[in-house]
């Protein structure tokens, strides 16, 4: 039961893994993205086992302890501050059966480092980024106060950094310095120097960007 599925990549990667006679139900509140999450299982082979389902994370439509484990991925760090995160994994926890495993994995967007020759300007743009382009940036490092706050046994963290070396494929191109500007975090001329050099950088082999992710496991007490 993977929750914010968006478009099936977690879904159909569990889907994979049950076999025949398992089953995979991803819920998101998005039908595109559900309606793409139904097109990945198809292409993959995998409709008979993976299903979809619009739902939102806070009521979801199964009864307790329906599931077997429950996963979700880069879901808390989306959520606006008008949702309880401890509400949310409480809710996740009703629909695992006792002894189920429950995985969570978020970016800790605190982590966010790129290579660039003024180390001020680059905390000031990530900083902004982790605190105002994302709802909750700092979802990954606040798991596992969220799981010692829940019934959970054999509680387990890992973490695993993520490293980019293409600016293009980065999220520190031209939707991050719009807004930065647009919030007066850094001038047009700052600006114009981050994404020259992040530019040249890229152009040369030169461009790194790395972030980390936080994935932690436990089970149903
Ligand atoms: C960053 S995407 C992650 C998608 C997928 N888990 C992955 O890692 O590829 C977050 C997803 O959570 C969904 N989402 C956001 N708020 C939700 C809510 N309240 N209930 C259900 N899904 C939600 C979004 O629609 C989006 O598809």
């Amino acid at each position: 039961m993977p929750f914010g599925c968006g478009p099936g990549i977690d879904t159909v990667a569990l889907g994979r893994l049950v076999g025949t006679t398992g089953c995979v139900v991803g819920i998101d509140i998005d039908s595109e993205m559900l309606e793409q999450a139904d097109v990945a299982a198809a292409d993959a082979k995998l409709d008979g086992v993976v299903k979809h389902q619009q739902a939102d994370v806070t009521a979801l439509p199964f009864a307790d302890e329906w599931f077997d484990a429950c996963h979700a991925e880069r879901l808390f760090q989306v959520l606006p501050a008008s949702y309880s995160a401890n509400t949310v994994l409480t809710e996740m926890l009703r629909v695992l059966r006792r002894g189920g495993r429950l995985v969570v994995a978020d970016t800790d967007w605190a982590t966010a480092s790129v290579d660039y020759s003024d180390a001020l300007l680059e905390r000031r743009l990530m900083s902004f980024f982790a605190t105002q382009l994302r709802p909750n940036g700092y979802a990954g490092r606040q798991l596992y106060s969220l799981f010692q706050q829940q019934r959970l046994e054999d509680i387990q963290v890992e973490v695993f950094p993520l490293v980019q070396s293409d600016f293009k494929q980065s999220p520190l191109g031209g939707w991050l310095t719009g807004e930065a500007l647009a919030a007066g975090i850094a001038t047009q001329s700052e600006l114009d120097g981050w994404t020259a050099e992040l530019a040249a950088r890229d152009a040369i082999g030169q461009f790194y960007w790395s972030v980390n992710m936080v994935v932690i496991a436990a089970l149903k007490g």
